[in-house]
This record gives structure tokens, C-alpha cells and sequence, in this order.
């Protein structure tokens, strides 16, 4: 049956996660079913990116140490990632891969080693201009003017660091060549065709050798046998679709069943890391590279991208309050034509909940089933012999509609033309529908005489219905489940290939028919949601900021996300305040954590949580004087809601907190301006 192992980025843990980074894993997750239900040895690979100078700078920001922020993030992304039931407990992705996790450390050094001892890798002198949100260099001419004579990043508008240290750099030169042939013979490695073009006329116009390490940067992976540098962000990232696998480790196991990846699915704003760089690395290191990568477009919101830096993301939770996960799938593979860019709106994101799914999928079980159930007393009939030739010649072109919708489904889904394979299917919803109509099956259950004619027609609508249940399993899997059930079919639909699915005189009793999709009334919700979503960018706003997302360059044409810096309007909104620590505990299995109460001259004091155990014995807190952002939006951790946050200055690589404080005296309540 063979194997086929799908990745998808890893995320930078500097920012929450929002609809694009959950678009990525749940098109990987719904690619991993359609391979798992066809029998296939799936493989499915996500995570998190969780070094580099940017994020270094976000858990100062944010007063922690970095392991803590980057821990928390992960938390965050995880359980996010487990509510849409992308998570192994739900069928959804294999592994987790972290990039502070001991095996991928161990995996990029090894890789590192074995392009250093191949002669790709060698010592030299770098001069550059750094963006520490993109975490990239750039000549000169790559940049921007900005006031003072500073020369500013072209895609953040943000002043560049001049960077001149001594580095290690990688030939990527060496395989202009090699990259060109390998493109030429393997169309399908670069897809669609539009990003595959991209990508050659940049390697055809020349590769000049990249910097791969870091002696400013600390928070990464040390290169081996020099730890004074660290490994460049992006080279050790990108290893991590093999050390997941054991790549470097003292168990390949996997590493030989599931590499290469069939598919390594990537939004375009990264493709060429994963189409020159990544191929490059593999080829130094004799590794075989991946069979496809796929760029993917970008979701827009008020026709830009959709950015933490542009603040028009999709908030999961808002998302998550208000639509099913299928409907969040459904809607995801649907709307947006894989490879180009859409416009994520909530309207839009309604209409097809009503019209795609309540009315289509879910109107045709529901009208199928209740017939069944209303006629035939829930039993489905398994012959009919004696309906009338012209209703079988319908019936036939009923059945024949579907397995050509099966096929062509099939293939458009395998070659990931998602929007394509979904209005295929749904053709043959409207097609089966139209048979019931047509055959007014409620008019032949009066008739004694039509009993073999009715027999026929609901034999035919479910027969369509299971077969089309089991095609839409992997988009809609928990409806394609519960229709299952419904329809009286034995098993996990999950794991039935439809071309497995013979058709007809299987017969059965139903299951209890139950609506499906809901009915959403598009007014009432769009109200609501805006309400949610003003409420969630406040607390966005306030929560423990995190730094703006780390981004390659984004190709000239698309918009460049604004503000590098904030005016004092910004500024103000931010409310600190002197408080004085009242009581001040650790918290049980948790031993980062103290809990604080904090006198800041309101009626009743707050409880603030802070990460700071490791540091300070409480007992020396209680009676000091502290800064506390007194805005900010709670948030739960560990259970325990915490109402603000203390100010520390950040120390060294691992981040030792220090508490801000005052040398003279200070009331409680005091407002910092
Ligand atoms: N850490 C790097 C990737 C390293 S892979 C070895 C990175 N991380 S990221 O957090 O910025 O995520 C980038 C990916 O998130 C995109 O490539 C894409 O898969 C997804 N998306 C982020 N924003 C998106 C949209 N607005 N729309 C669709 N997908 C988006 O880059």
C-alpha cells in the first residue's frame, strides 16, 4: 500500500496562533486521512520553531526566561491545534516536533557535521544588514532608506542591524546546477507550476553562499566543535522534517521507513527555503530530498495578509466559539483555491455553512434518512425488483454520477486541487437531490403498487449518501461519522476506502436521525462575533506582548505589514502602576510559578502570577515595592487566574528575571508615565 509522510512549517512561537498556522496543519491533517483511509503507512509531522534572536528578544520582552515563553507558547499552539482535533488523540497529526527537543539538536548538529566534513561549510567574514524579524541578512540594495540615514527593512519597515562577525558559510553556489537539473526532472517538486517558474528564475539568475551561523545569537543550537556560534535559525529549522524522524540519532527507524517526504506543505512566503536552501543541505549531506513541496497562498483579511503585525488575524477562539470544526475545515478546503491566495470573511464562512452544508450534505441525509425511517420503518431497502424501467434508467445515471464523482474526486484530492474534488461532490449532492425530486418518493409511499418504485429511490439516495459520506471523511470527518452511524454502517468510516464500497442490497436498519449542521442565522452571529472579536483584540493587545512575527522577505508584490515603532498615544495605553506584594506562595506542580497578592490601592488586592520561582524565595518578596501593568487581560495559568503582570529586567542567555522597583518612596496605586 506503501508509505507517505506529509510535514507541514514549524511555527515560530513569538506570536499566538491564528487561522494561517492553522490552516497549514489542518490541509496536512486533512491530506494525512485521505492517505490513512486509502490504507497508506501515513506519517504526519508538525510543530513549533523555538530559536533565533527574534524570539530570544520576545521572551525578554516579556519578562521571561526564554525556555518559559517558548514553553508557553507551545502549550498554547498545542491545545489550540487539539481543539480542532488536529492532535494524535483525534486522528490529526503523529508528532510534535519542537526544536529545543534534545533529538533535534542532536539531528542538526549531525547535519551540520556532515556538510562540514562533505566541504560545504567553511569559515569567512560576514557583513551584513539584519532583520531580526525576518531572520535574514541583506546586501545593500535589498533595503530601504529611512529617516536619519537608517536603512530599513523592506518588509517591516524596521531599522537593520549592520552586522560584521566572523561566520561560517554554506556553498549554496556549489549546486546552482544541480538544483536547475533537479527541478527540470521532477516537475512535481515545486508546486503549482506558478511557484515552480518563481523559483527557477531565481536560481538561474545566481546563488551567492548564505551565512549559517550566529556569534551574537545564543538561544539556538551551538555549532559543533566551535560553540562559540550557534547554527543559523532557518538551517537547523528546516532539519527538523528529518531529526523528527531520528535523522542523526541513535535510532533511524523511522527516518528509513517514512524519508523522503511525499509532501512538505508550505505557506509561498517561505518557499524558498524549502525549494534552494533545504534541497541544497540535503544534497550536501547526501540526503535524498523530498519528493514534493507545495506553497500554498495566503489567507487576506480586509484584502491584506493576514499578520499578528497588520493585527487583522482570525482569533482562534473566536473562531472556535462560533463554528464547528467541520464547518472550519470544510470551509478552509473549499473557499480557498490551493496554491492561491483568499479572503477569509465570516459571511462568507456562514454561507457555506448554510448552503454548502446544512442545505446540501446535510439536507440530503437528513431527508434520506427521515424517508427511510417514515416509509420503511428504518429499515433500507436492500432489493427492488419490479420498479418501473424509467426509474431504473434514473436510478442508473444516480449511480453513475457518483462513481464518476468518486474518481474525479479522487483524483483531484491526490493532486491536491481541494477546492476542485469539493465542488465535484457537492455536483453530485445537487444530483442526487434533484433524483429525489424528481422521483417524489412521498407521492409512491402512498401507493401500495409503487412499493418496488419507492424501494428503488431510497435505495438509491442512501447508497449515493454512504458513498459520498465515505469520499468527504477526511474534510468533514466527525459529520462523515455521525451519517455513518445514521445510515446503520458498521465501523469507523475513517478507515473505509471508497473504492472499496460496493453499491447496493446491503441493506440495514438506521441509526436515530439527528440534524447535522445547524441552521446559523448569519445576523444574529455576525453581531456576536464582532462583539468577540473586539473584546479578543483587546486582550490580544494587552497580553503578555509578544514580539511582532518572524517573516523571509515577502515577495515584492504583496503589501508590506507596517509600524516599526510606537507612538506615545500607544504607549499610554498601557497602565503601570506601583503595588506593594502583600503575600506571596509558590504554586503546587508548578515550579516556575509564585503567586503573589499585590496591594495597588484598589479596594481588594490582585492576584498576580509570575515566573520568577526559580529566582526569588517568596518569603523576600512580601512588603517590596513592584511595577505592575495593571491593564493587562487576565489569563489563566495553571488554573489560577492572574491579574496584570510585574516588570523585570531580563539577564543573560537564559533569561534570570529581576524585579523593576523604586529607590524612594511610592504609594501604592502610583500611575507610571
Ligand atoms: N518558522 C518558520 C518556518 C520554518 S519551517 C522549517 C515560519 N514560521 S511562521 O510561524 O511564520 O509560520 C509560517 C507559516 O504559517 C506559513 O508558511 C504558512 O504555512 C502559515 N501561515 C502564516 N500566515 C498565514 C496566512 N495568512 N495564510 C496562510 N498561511 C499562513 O515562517
Amino acid at each position: 500500500m506503501g508509505k507517505f509522510y506529509v510535514t507541514t512549517p514549524i511555527y515560530y512561537v513569538n506570536s499566538h496562533p491564528h487561522l494561517g498556522h492553522l490552516y497549514t496543519t489542518l490541509v496536512a491533517d486533512a491530506v494525512a486521512r485521505y492517505q490513512r483511509q486509502r490504507g497508506r503507512d501515513t506519517y504526519f509531522l508538525t510543530g513549533t520553531d523555538e530559536h533565533g534572536q527574534n524570539i530570544e528578544r520576545a521572551a525578554a520582552a516579556a519578562g521571561l526566561p526564554v525556555k518559559q515563553h517558548v514553553d508557553n507558547y507551545v502549550a498554547e499552539f498545542q491545545e489550540m491545534f487539539a481543539r480542532f482535533h488536529l492532535d494524535p488523540a483525534h486522528g490529526g497529526y503523529d508528532q510534535w516536533i519542537r526544536t529545543t527537543d534534545e533529538a533535534h539538536r542532536r539531528g542538526a548538529a549531525e547535519l551540520w557535521r556532515r556538510i562540514r566534513e562533505a566541504g560545504y561549510i567553511y569559515k569567512g567574514e560576514y557583513q551584513g544588514w539584519y532583520c531580526i524579524n525576518c531572520n535574514s541578512f541583506y546586501t545593500e540594495d535589498e533595503t530601504q532608506p529611512g529617516p536619519d540615514g537608517a536603512l530599513l527593512c523592506k518588509v517591516h519597515d524596521r531599522p537593520l542591524e549592520r552586522v560584521a562577525e566572523e561566520s561560517y558559510f554554506f556553498k549554496l553556489s556549489a549546486f546552482q546546477e544541480r538544483l536547475l537539473a533537479h527541478y527540470e526532472a521532477h516537475p512535481e517538486f515545486i508546486r503549482p507550476e506558478a511557484r515552480r517558474n518563481e523559483v527557477i528564475s531565481f536560481v538561474r539568475a545566481g546563488l551567492t553562499d548564505p551565512s549559517v551561523s550566529r556569534v551574537s545569537v545564543k538561544w539556538g543550537i551551538p555549532v559543533p566543535d566551535d560553540p562559540h556560534h550557534t547554527i543559523y535559525v532557518w538551517f537547523e529549522a528546516l532539519s527538523n522534517y528529518i531529526t523528527a524522524l531520528g535523522y542523526g540519532g541513535d535510532d533511524a527507524g523511522r527516518f528509513t521507513a517514512y524519508w523522503p517526504a511525499d509532501l512538505q506543505l508550505v505557506g509561498k512566503d517561505i518557499l524558498r527555503f524549502h525549494t534552494v536552501y533545504w534541497p541544497a543541505f540535503l544534497m550536501a549531506a547526501g540526503v535524498e530530498l523530498p519528493r514534493s513541496v507545495y506553497a500554498h497562498g495566503m489567507w487576506l483579511s480586509g484584502g491584506r495578509r493576514m499578520s499578528k503585525t497588520l493585527g487583522n488575524v482570525i482569533d482562534l477562539e473566536v473562531l472556535f466559539k462560533h463554528f464547528t470544526r467541520d464547518a472550519v475545515r470544510y470551509f478552509c478546503l473549499r473557499e480557498m483555491v490551493f496554491g492561491q491566495d483568499g479572503d477569509f470573511t465570516y459571511e462568507a464562512l456562514i454561507d457555506r455553512s448554510n448552503g454548502d452544508l446544512a442545505a446540501g450534505l446535510g439536507n440530503l441525509s437528513s431527508r434520506t434518512l427521515t424517508m427511510v425511517r417514515n416509509y420503511c420503518d428504518g429499515e433500507i431497502p436492500a432489493a427492488a425488483d419490479g420498479a418501473g424501467a424509467a426509474l431504473r434508467a434514473q436510478a442508473g445515471e444516480v449511480r453513475e454520477a457518483v462513481a464518476r464523482a468518486r474518481a474525479e474526486f479522487e483524483s483531484e484530492f491526490a493532486d491536491y486541487n481541494f477546492s476542485r474534488a469539493l465542488e465535484v461532490a457537492w455536483a453530485a449532492i445537487t444530483r442526487v437531490d434533484k433524483f429525489i425530486s424528481d422521483a417524489k418518493p412521498w407521492h409512491l409511499a402512498k401507493d401500495p403498487e409503487e412499493r418496488a418504485s419507492l424501494a428503488l429511490v431510497l435505495l438509491t439516495a442512501t447508497e449515493a449518501l454512504r458513498h459520498l459520506t465515505a469520499l468527504l471523511a477526511p474534510v468533514v470527518p466527525e459529520a462523515a461519522q455521525v451519517i455513518w452511524e445514521q445510515l446503520g454502517a458498521p465501523g469507523d468510516v475513517a478507515a473505509v476506502a471508497p473504492e472499496t464500497l460496493a453499491w447496493g442490497g446491503t441493506g440495514g436498519r438506521i441509526g436515530e436521525v439527528k440534524p447535522i449542521f445547524p441552521r446559523l442565522d448569519k445576523q444574529k452571529m455576525m453581531e456576536e462575533i464582532k462583539a468577540d472579536e473586539a473584546v479578543s483584540q483587546r486582550a490580544r493587545a494587552g497580553a503578555n506582548s509578544p514580539a511582532p512575527e518572524t517573516k523571509e522577505p515577502a515577495t515584492p508584490a504583496e503589501p508590506a505589514p507596517a509600524v516599526a515603532f510606537i507612538g506615545i498615544e500607544e504607549f499610554a495605553k498601557v497602565e503601570l502602576r506601583a503595588g506593594e506584594v502583600l503575600t506571596a506562595e509558590r504554586v503546587p506542580k508548578a515550579d516556575k510559578l509564585l503567586r503573589l497578592t499585590i496591594d495597588l490601592g484598589e479596594p481588594a488586592p490582585r492576584q498576580i502570577l509570575a515566573g520568577i520561582a526559580q529566582y526569588y524565595e517568596p518569603e523576600g518578596l512580601v512588603g517590596r515595592k513592584v511595577i505592575v501593568v495593571a491593564n493587562l487581560a487576565p489569563r489563566k495559568l495553571r488554573g489560577l487566574e492572574s491579574q496584570g503582570m510585574i516588570l523585570a529586567a531580563s539577564i543573560g542567555d537564559e533569561g534570570r528575571p529581576v524585579l523593576a522597583g523604586f529607590v524612594e518612596e511610592v504609594p501604592n496605586g502610583a500611575r507610571l508615565k
